[in-house]
């Protein structure tokens, strides 16, 4: 038996796990390549120390948007060198279970089966993030019992109710932890003229971003360029200023959560109710964002365990999945898709 892989290829964060070891690899998904021959200079977190700081010739790329490749030729490279440095490389032909968000057509799921396949691996199997978060969270999905999953990625949320292994209600929005970033940059340019990086965006919001009224205030310094001056300008904004505008985004999520519970049969409504709602994935790390959606949707709601890698260790769980029967004998459905 040979060893399987599990890939992540998210929005922010590209992740391996590998069987019987565990998450080997966690980096940012960008890429650096010189403009004028598209040779690729970096990836990962070198290409990430580089972002918003490159010359005219260099620019540093993020292929996956929405949690949709963006760009194939960029990604296949980047999943290559990220195979070299896990010191994958030597195992031989692995199969692969690779997540996807809910809402992917099919030719974009064929451009993340054919980037991975590029790389020499046996077959790939896919999963739906929600089934994955949900796995990594530690939930037993294939029993006859609705939870309630949320896994809020950098430019994706995933919404689902899972029972007997399958998505009963979802829903898939482009909206994400980076979402909050750019409401980040837009109000500081539009309240001080300033224009502020992305990387620079989301040291604020870790610092001081919120989605309910904080309790203290806090402040943080962003540095830019002044839009009226041309000049370099630092300015000092608080938690309770971009608490208004963070709140908006999150708003836009809790709607769409409150829809799959309508839509949801009461049977699992009812075991939602009894449980609660569990989120996964950075973005559900915003301070509020766990009390925002329980205050709107009126049922607890509870952060897993380490969140950022519940979708990589879920995936990483299902790979005993690989081979096995589509419905087992107590009408659990196998949340792989069939090999590619
Ligand atoms: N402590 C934190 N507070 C707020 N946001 C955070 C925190 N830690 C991470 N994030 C946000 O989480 C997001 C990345 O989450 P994650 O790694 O789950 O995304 P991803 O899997 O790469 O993307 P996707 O699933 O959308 O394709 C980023 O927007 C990041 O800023
Ligand atoms: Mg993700």
């Amino acid at each position: 038996m040979g060893v399987d892989i599990a890939i992540d290829l998210g929005t922010s964060n590209t992740r391996i796990y590998i069987a019987g070891k565990g998450k080997l690899l966690d980096e940012p998904s960008v890429v650096t390549i010189n403009l004028d021959n598209d040779d690729i200079i970096a990836v990962g977190s070198d290409s990430y120390k580089m972002m918003g700081r490159t010359s005219e010739r260099l620019s540093t790329m993020e292929p996956i948007s929405g949690g949709v490749i963006s760009d194939f030729y960029l990604v296949e490279n980047m999943i290559k060198i990220q195979f070299g440095k896990a010191r994958i490389g030597k195992i031989v032909k692995p199969r692969v279970v690779a997540c996807i968000p809910g809402d992917i057509t099919d030719v974009e799921k064929r451009a993340v089966v054919n980037s991975i396949l590029s790389i020499g691996v046996r077959n790939v199997s896919l999963i739906e993030a929600s089934k994955a978060a949900a796995i990594g969270a530690g939930l037993d999905i294939r029993s006859a019992h609705g939870r309630l999953i949320m896994d809020i990625g950098g430019g994706t949320t995933d919404i689902a109710v899972l029972s007997l292994g399958d998505i009963s209600v979802s829903r898939s929005m482009k909206i994400g932890g980076n979402s909050f970033d750019e409401e980040i940059i837009k109000y500081v340019r539009r309240k001080y003229n300033l224009v502020i990086g992305k990387v620079t965006a989301q040291k604020a919001k870790f610092e001081i971003g919120a989605v309910v009224k904080p309790d203290e205030e806090k402040k943080y310094t962003v540095k830019g360029r002044n839009t009226v001056t041309g000049l370099p300008q630092a300015v000092e904004i608080t938690n309770t200023e971009v608490y208004e505008e963070l709140r908006e985004v999150a708003l836009t999520i809790t709607a769409q959560v409150q829809d799959v519970l309508e839509e949801a049969p009461p049977e699992l409504v009812s075991d939602i109710y009894k449980d609660g709602i569990v989120l996964t994935g950075g973005g559900s790390l915003l301070y509020g964002l766990d009390k925002l959606i329980s205050e709107q949707v009126k049922i607890d709601v509870h952060i897993a365990d380490n969140p950022s890698d519940c979708v990589i260790n879920g995936c990483g769980f299902a790979l005993k999945y690989i081979g096995q029967e589509e419905i087992d004998e107590n009408g659990s459905v196998n949340p792989l898709s069939m090999p590619y």
